[in-house]
């Protein structure tokens, strides 16, 4: 077994999270302090999302989601957009197989509409071929903001009560969680932020409420199955409390 697998094994001999959200940040320093384009590092960093991937594979994780591109993202110089748009449609283009072949479902959360063709296709095609594989979700939030998630959300609802298919009374949280784009994965357990920033830069705001926060100062194209598994471990020492004391949870024996 070598070093990469035995720490696997360890983080698979505990309660693995089944979601974990990633904020892939730093593909731009690590390339500037090369001396390299930016777009090296976003190139590099695509390394790593494969290499991540497979660990969150091997390990056994339900669902992964990844923060491709954001909606703000769109203002960066148009030749950084349109290298990054580029690399996507290399990575759903060379990554199909890999993704077929290990059951992994493709899943795609944003304003996709706004992605250009020769990125929407390929990623349609994708998502339609994997969507009966049963093993690791694997979301790209692409084109995605949390804040334009709960606006669309809150507009679904309003047009349903407008209609009369939904009373006020009936919006609850589920209602609500029902009307996200993430509606049919779990809640996130885990957020990596690479990079040393601290922040949540409007990822998954509504479905981050109890998750843990873990901030590497690793560089994203630094960060491959190693950093993944150590963190997940790291996580697995964290005590969470979903709002009641220590004392409470130990008594319900969780
Ligand atoms: C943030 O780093 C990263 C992004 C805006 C893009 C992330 C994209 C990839 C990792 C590659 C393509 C994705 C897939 C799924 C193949 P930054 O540019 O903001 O870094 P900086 O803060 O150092 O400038």
């Amino acid at each position: 077994m070598n070093a990469i697998e035995e720490l696997e094994s360890q983080v698979k001999a505990r309660e693995v999270p089944k979601h974990v959200g990633i904020i892939m940040d730093g593909n731009g320093r690590w390339a500037e302090s090369r001396g390299l384009p930016r777009l090296e590092g976003h190139r590099e960093g695509s390394t790593s999302v494969r290499e991540v991937t497979r660990s969150a594979r091997r390990i056994g994780l339900k669902a992964l989601t990844l923060y491709a591109f954001s909606s703000q993202n769109w203002s960066r110089p148009p030749d950084e957009v349109a290298g990054l748009m580029e690399l996507l449609r290399e990575y759903l283009l060379k990554e199909r197989e890999e993704i077929m072949d290990n059951g992994i479902k493709l899943n795609a959360i944003g304003e996709l509409d706004k992605l250009p063709k020769y990125v929407k296709e390929p990623l349609d095609a994708l998502r339609t071929e994997s969507a009966k594989n049963q093993g690791l979700v694997l979301t790209l939030a692409l084109s995605y903001g949390g804040r334009e998630e709960l606006v669309s959300g809150v507009r679904a609802l309003a047009a349903k009560v407008a209609s009369g298919a939904l009373s006020l009374d009936d919006i609850t949280e589920e209602t609500v969680a029902g009307a996200l784009w993430t509606h049919d994965l779990p809640p996130v357990d885990l957020v990596i932020r690479s990079s040393g920033e601290q922040r949540l830069s409007n990822f998954l705001l509504w479905q981050t409420a109890y998750s843990e926060f873990l901030f590497s100062p690793i560089a994203w194209p630094d960060f491959r199955a190693r950093e993944f598994a150590e963190a997940l471990l790291h996580f697995q020492t964290r005590e969470r409390r979903f709002g009641l004391t220590g004392a409470q949870l130990r008594r319900a024996g969780t």
